[in-house]
């Protein structure tokens, strides 16, 4: 018996020494080791052995099966090194997979383009609190408390705070707050979230975003701002456009002014888009209220200034031709995905 499996044993190594790949290893081990190989068959006869020789002639079967275990794992390694391919073959030349990738949303994109344009024109771009105090988003706007003018927007009021805490319904109070640290000359644009307690509709919205512009200096004048917002909206929808002004009011500026613009879908000659009227409203705007100057700590005797308010949502709407504010929310990817 022990006679037998040297024999096992040494024929087996050879045959092991004599595998060239995995292949042929396996081979060799199905014929060695496998449940109908060579060692299992021999130790099968165990049981026929007389009772006294069962345990050494065990213990060495056992040896022979490690040793050849042994054997196939070096030889294993050396033959995966040497002659066979490895698992995974990589071709750096070939193209990667497109990973699904995101975009900015429209608003953004749209908003980078508003700022890129002002920014051309000499305007600073700056930022402010969407929580605000009441003293900035209405008194130092010459919007009195109990005054009927406050009404105008339906305020989010925060509730339980010491001070007396809004979210700011306009971009307006970055004007005051911008004037703060700075003397004029400035011309800065506001881009920034705004919050109106409101039903919504397809052109309602009660977070929306708008952009505060205010250019203070000596000598501005009432067509420094048409001409300004002209260029602008014929910056930003690239073509030439007409616009028209109309009286309007707000109690930060003097005069306030609406600027229209005409159609931009039918040009002026009347569509469902303009209600028939050729004329699109595109700004609030005016000169600034003596009284907003003298809270901005600048003497109106001295300088003057004109102010406006851009509504980016209505603005990128006509831009894209997107026909309900409430997509831009939404996040229905199916709108998203358009841009
Ligand atoms: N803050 C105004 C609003 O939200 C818009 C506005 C009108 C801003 C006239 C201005 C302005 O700066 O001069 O309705």
């Amino acid at each position: 018996m022990i006679e037998k499996l040297k024999n096992i044993v040494d024929k087996a190594k050879a045959d092991i020494g004599k595998a060239h790949t995995r292949e042929e290893l396996l081979q060799v081990q199905q014929r060695y080791l496998g449940r109908k190989g060579e060692l299992p068959i021999l130790l099968h006869k165990l049981s026929s052995l007389p009772e006294r020789e069962r345990p050494e002639a065990g213990q060495k079967a056992n040896e022979a099966k490690q040793t050849l275990l042994r054997a196939i794992e070096e030889q294993h390694a050396l033959v995966g090194e040497k002659n066979e391919k490895p698992a995974e073959e990589i071709d750096v030349t070939w193209p990667g997979d497109e990973m699904p990738r995101g975009h900015l949303h429209p608003i953004t994109q749209f908003l980078r383009r508003v700022k890129g344009i002002f920014y051309s024109m000499g305007f600073e771009i700056l930022d402010g609190p969407e929580v605000e105090l009441q003293k900035y988003n209405f008194d130092l706007l010459n919007i009195p408390k109990d005054h009927p003018a406050r009404d105008v927007w339906d305020t989010f009021f925060v509730r339980g705070s010491k001070e007396d805490l809004v979210l700011r319904t306009h971009t307006s109070p970055v004007q005051v707050r911008a004037m703060e640290k700075r003397k004029p000359p400035v011309r800065i644009i506001v881009p920034g979230r705004v919050f109106r307690h409101e039903a919504t509709d397809a052109s309602h919205e009660a977070e929306f975003y708008q952009c505060e512009g205010l250019v203070v200096d000596k000598g501005i004048r009432v067509t420094d701002l048409i001409g300004t917002l002209k260029m602008f909206l014929q910056e930003t929808f690239e073509k030439k456009v007409r616009i028209r002004v109309r009286p309007e009011f707000y109690p930060f500026v003097e005069p306030g002014i609406d600027i229209d613009m005409s159609c931009l879908l039918c040009g002026g000659k009347g569509c469902p888009a303009c209600k028939q009227s050729g004329w699109m409203e595109m700004v609030g705007s005016g000169m600034v209220h003596p009284k907003v100057l003298k809270n901005m700590g600048v003497d109106p005797q001295v300088y003057s200034g004109f102010a406006f308010g851009l509504g980016i949502d209505r603005l990128m709407m006509l831009y894209y031709g997107v026909d309900d504010v409430r997509l831009s929310y939404s996040g229905d990817l199916r709108f998203l995905e358009q841009f």
